[in-house]
């Protein structure tokens, strides 16, 4: 594994988003050039960008026409090495997410492979061989749109088209569906390495692989998926040693197993990011449009939820990859801090922020950035829309982000007077923003802390309060207790957890001595990290 990880704190932007250098409403490349002073200070030191190659945009640029260019809207080729280059000078690396399940029904490989007659991309995308078949099991199809007498195989959206890395199982009675090792399967995987390649050399440090599970069909245990990558893993340690992986597959030890260095807990499966930060409404009493996670002032969240999915995952990933854990993304709207105050996303990050894995912070999530709800969906983002909108460096009608008139904005700014910016945060030392800040300076100077430091909790029940763990590396170890509830909670400790604790954040007069026990007392909507003496 890459050292680098050992200490990554990674951020995700999404470029149309972040900020705008040539007054078209839609941000660029020297755009976060322009911001990576603010990253650094921040102490991030990793960063991954959604996509930024040229496409027609109809899935927000997961819908790839051209893998080897930069979208002119972001700017060209020659701005990502700038970008890469002026990223390294400030210590920080950049994933580039790569797509490598499926392109845009526009890209020139697609168009090729929907002609009628036989040429060297016909079997580039998955084809049935009737354009009269209307369902094939587990996948889903995409009639009449081509001049070629076959219904293609769509891997998201209909405009997404699933590139042929072939069936692990492939189906006798449907001829069309091609083993791993055809031809046509084979090209698509040398070109995989092909476009990595590409990006590699002009100096990025790895790639976010998009569903990053789906890629061989029929393939319900992962068998051949995970080989296909595990052969992209030894190319790598072999070539680019340095570069890392991250997967959006959402089962650690699947992932990592087929190699990549980490993978995301998302939002599907109840032990991931749901569990934690928001639950989608379970009936329970009290609640309305979301059940009780984790991080919930009620206190009617489970933290044991989440630990069962995370233990097992854990122990079984431990020295192989980073489990990573995410403060939002692009998809899941909405963002953390809807519903939640200050106080109760500093506990969030806290513990973001003291796990193990890599943690990614998504932009605008360090200010508490809200999702804008009504808005017109843009680019095949759905419901997705509102957790997209342009990041707030400023007040003001334009939010720092374009000089372009707010109408020809990519998506409007939040209109709220109160909305937080990075300015007004800057100057503020109760901001959130400067408690985030004050958070990863806290991981970055304990190893303990960081991505491979291990992990093991102390106390947690199920429906209780609080939740402690402690992390060890480096000869150190560090406790940290969370108490998300807006009613303090105490419970006791046994003696020999430590001589003495020193704190390193939080509050300070949370432990006690109490002849053999250590009690510990937490205020509502507090936490605490504590050296171990
Ligand atoms: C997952 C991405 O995160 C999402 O934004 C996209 O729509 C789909 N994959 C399809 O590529």
């Amino acid at each position: 594994m890459p050292k680098w990880l050992d200490t990554a704190v990674f951020y995700e932007i999404y470029p149309q988003s972040y900020y705008d250098t040539n007054d078209d409403g839609i941000g660029d490349l020297p755009g976060i050039i322009a911001k990576l002073d603010y990253l650094q200070s921040l102490g991030i030191n990793a960063l991954w960008i959604n996509p930024c190659f040229d496409s027609p945009f109809q899935d927000a640029g997961y819908d790839v026409r051209d893998y080897y260019r930069i979208a002119p809207r972001y700017g060209t080729n020659d701005d990502a090495r700038r970008l890469f280059e002026a990223a390294h000078a400030r210590g920080i690396r950049v994933l580039l997410d790569l797509v490598p399940g499926h392109t845009s029904i526009e890209h020139p490989w697609f168009q090729a492979s929907a002609r009628h007659r036989r040429n060297e991309y016909s079997d580039w995308f998955i084809w049935t061989d009737s354009g009269w078949t209307w369902d094939a099991p587990g996948l889903r199809l995409i009639n009449g749109y081509a001049e070629r007498d076959g219904s293609y195989i769509t891997n998201f959206f209909y405009c997404q088209p699933a590139l042929n890395y072939g069936f692990a199982n492939p189906d006798p009675r449907y001829p069309w569906q091609q083993p791993v090792d055809a031809p046509g399967p084979q090209r698509v995987r040398q070109e995989l390495r092909n476009i990595m390649k590409f990006w590699l050399d002009l100096g990025c440090d790895g790639f976010r692989i998009d569903m990053a599970a789906s890629l061989v069909k029929t393939d319900p245990a992962w068998t051949e998926t995970i080989r296909l990558w595990q052969e992209v893993r030894l190319w790598l340690d072999r070539d680019y040693p340095e570069a890392a992986l991250v997967s959006e597959w959402s089962h650690p030890p699947s992932a990592t197993k087929a190699g990549f260095h980490m993978d995301f807990l998302l939002h599907f499966g109840s032990a991931a990011y749901s569990s934690l930060f928001r639950k989608p409404y379970d009936g329970s009493a009290g609640t309305d449009k979301y059940g009780f996670s984790f991080f919930d002032r009620s206190g009617h969240g489970n933290i044991m939820e989440f630990l069962d999915g995370y233990l097992p995952q854990y122990s079984e990933t431990q020295g192989k990859g980073l489990i990573c854990l995410i403060t939002g993304n692009h998809d899941i709207t909405p963002r953390l801090a809807v519903g939640r105050g200050a106080d109760d996303l500093e506990l969030c990050f806290l513990f973001l922020l003291t796990m193990p894995g890599a943690p990614f912070i998504y932009y605008g999530d360090e200010i508490g950035m809200r999702t804008l709800d009504s808005l017109t969906p843009k680019e095949g983002g759905l419901s997705r829309t509102g957790s997209r909108t342009p990041m707030q460096w400023e007040p003001g009608p334009k939010a720092g982000f374009s000089s372009a008139e707010p109408d020809q904005f990519y998506l409007p700014v939040d209109s709220d007077p109160d909305r937080p910016n990075v300015a007004t945060q800057l100057v503020d030392p109760q901001s959130l923003l400067q408690r985030v800040r004050a958070l990863i300076a806290l991981r970055h100077a304990h190893p303990a802390l960081q991505s491979s430091g291990t992990f093991e909790v102390v106390y947690a029940e199920a429906g209780r309060l609080p939740f402690v763990y402690k992390r060890q590396g480096d000869g150190e170890t560090i406790l940290v207790v969370l108490n998300p509830r807006e009613q303090s909670c105490e419970v006791r400790l046994e003696a020999s957890l430590a001589q003495s604790l020193e704190v390193l954040y939080g509050q300070s007069d949370a432990f006690t001595r109490e002849g053999g026990t250590w009690h510990l007392q937490l205020p509502g909507v507090s936490g605490g990290v504590y050296c171990v003496r």
